[in-house]
């Protein structure tokens, strides 16, 4: 498999590379070595140590190897993973840096949406100060889109802003979060509501990683990337029209399961453009989410696009106590918008079908035939209206959503609320009709 190289560049000037291929991790020393000569050249392997304030020995968690406390030193590298992905990938990223030269630490957070916390930045702050982590450091975020949030985060505020690394592990974080430099923590007053935007100096998508990605996973990257086609229009929606069941098949899971990389999945006649399927699938949606960052870094205005289905599946996310899988809900929320448009704006009922067609050939099928009743039933239509209300994107209590007329043609409008409960209404019926059918 021939890795694919896509470069994202900022309206500022600024551009950095994405690749997408199989055994990334394995080369990521030479490539960082590459993309940085004037620090590698000035601080690895011998530039003298910088001096340190103390550590502060009272940090506990999570708990980073010891530097080296000798007064030559390469540039230092801190890998930042979870504790489900860095058994599998940590050694292997460890190494080619240290081949490469660099000075390598880790810090292993636990796995879980928990850790996109100010408690959990609080504690890779000290252990950074502990590392004596200078400007010139480099944060590398191993895993899904929550270590790549987290890590992205730390990276931009640790000395007002370090280079960070995203190493993206999941189908999600591989065709959505790692790329566009939107980073983020939750507080108590919801999800992603304290963030930076600040652009990663390099993204590696390695294949291989996804042979040990758990199914559940997968379903929440294929969401986004039905989102990205579907905003993006032209050759990348017709091509997944095309390509959805083969993205879906189960043939693929079990392949997946049987094969210990995507090397050895190529081998295999049967699964070889499966493998293909999936690189094209994520390199087509990055290129779309690369092509929308380009003009908007810091979401001004096309950005929001990226929210298409999004306003519903964060009222479902809430309403359920995020016991829906995001890309479960993130596929209703199209389901939604695409209905809700026909009203809206005028969009072709035919154009909702097609949109339905597409999430079920993804393997995408609506929450009622997916979910247990115990969620299902707190998802009433007032509920859900009220969560709405609490999103962050709503301005002026006026109700936004990025609605699509057709496969490209999309526009963020503000619906009148009584419409919106309406639909609302609607979708709580369905919900119950296809809850007595199963
Ligand atoms: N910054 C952005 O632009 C952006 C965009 C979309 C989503 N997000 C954020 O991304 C997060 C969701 O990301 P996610 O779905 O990757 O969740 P995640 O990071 O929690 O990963 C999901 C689970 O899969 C495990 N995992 C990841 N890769 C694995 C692998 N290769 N093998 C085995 N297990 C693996 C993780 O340990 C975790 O348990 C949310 O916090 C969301 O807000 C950010």
């Amino acid at each position: 498999m021939t890795t694919q190289r896509l470069k994202v560049m900022l309206d500022t000037g600024a551009a950095y590379d994405i690749r997408v291929g199989s055994g990334l991790l394995a080369k990521l020393g030479t490539h960082l070595a590459e993309l940085r000569p004037t620090q590698a050249e000035q601080l690895a392997p011998a530039a003298p140590s910088a001096p340190a304030d103390q550590p502060d020995s009272s940090a506990q968690s999570p708990q980073p190897t010891q530097p080296d406390q000798s007064a030559q030193r390469a540039q230092r590298v801190v890998i930042i993973t979870d504790e489900n992905v860095g058994p599998l990938y940590l050694a292997q990223v460890r190494e080619t840096l240290q081949a490469a030269g660099f000075e390598v630490f880790d810090l292993t957070v636990p796995a879980g949406e928990t850790s996109k916390s100010l408690e959990v930045a609080s504690e890779l702050y000290d252990a950074l100060g502990l590392l004596n982590i200078g400007r010139d450091g480099v944060l590398v975020a191993l895993g899904g889109g929550v270590v790549g949030d987290l890590a992205g985060f730390v990276a931009s505020t640790w000395l007002r802003g370090v280079a960070c690394v995203q190493l993206p592990t999941s189908l999600l974080a591989m065709v959505d979060s790692s790329v566009g430099g939107k980073t983020a923590l939750n507080i108590s007053a919801g999800k992603n509501l304290v963030g930076t935007f600040r652009q990663p100096l390099y993204v590696a998508a390695d294949l291989n990683t996804l042979a040990t990605l758990p199914d559940a996973e997968w379903d929440n990257g294929l969401a986004e990337i039905a989102k990205s086609a579907i905003i993006d229009g032209g050759e990348f929606y017709a091509w997944l029209r095309e390509n959805a069941a083969a993205l879906a098949a189960r043939s693929a899971r079990s392949a997946r399961a049987n094969f210990a990389n995507f090397a050895a999945l190529r081998a295999h006649d049967t699964q070889d453009s499966m493998a293909d399927s999936i690189q094209q699938a994520i390199v087509r949606a990055v290129s779309f989410k690369a092509g929308v960052v380009a003009k908007d870094e810091t979401e001004t205005g096309l950005r929001e696009c990226l929210n298409y289905g999004h306003t519903f599946a964060h009222a479902l996310e809430m309403a359920s106590g995020f016991a829906l899988p995001h890309g479960r809900a993130v596929a209703e929320g199209i389901r939604f918008a695409s209905h809700l448009a026909v009203e809206a704006i005028g969009a072709p009922a035919a154009f909702a079908d097609q949109q339905e067609k597409l999430l079920n050939a993804l393997g995408l099928a609506p929450l009622a035939r997916t979910c247990e009743s115990e969620v299902l039933n707190a998802l009433t239509a007032d509920s859900l209206f009220d969560r709405m209300y609490a999103d962050k994107k709503v301005r002026g209590g006026q109700l936004r959503f990025v609605l699509a007329s057709a496969p490209g043609e999309w526009q963020t409008v503000t619906v009148d609320p009584d419409l919106v409960k309406i639909y609302l209404i609607y979708w709580e019926q369905a919900r119950e009709q296809m809850q007595e059918q199963a």
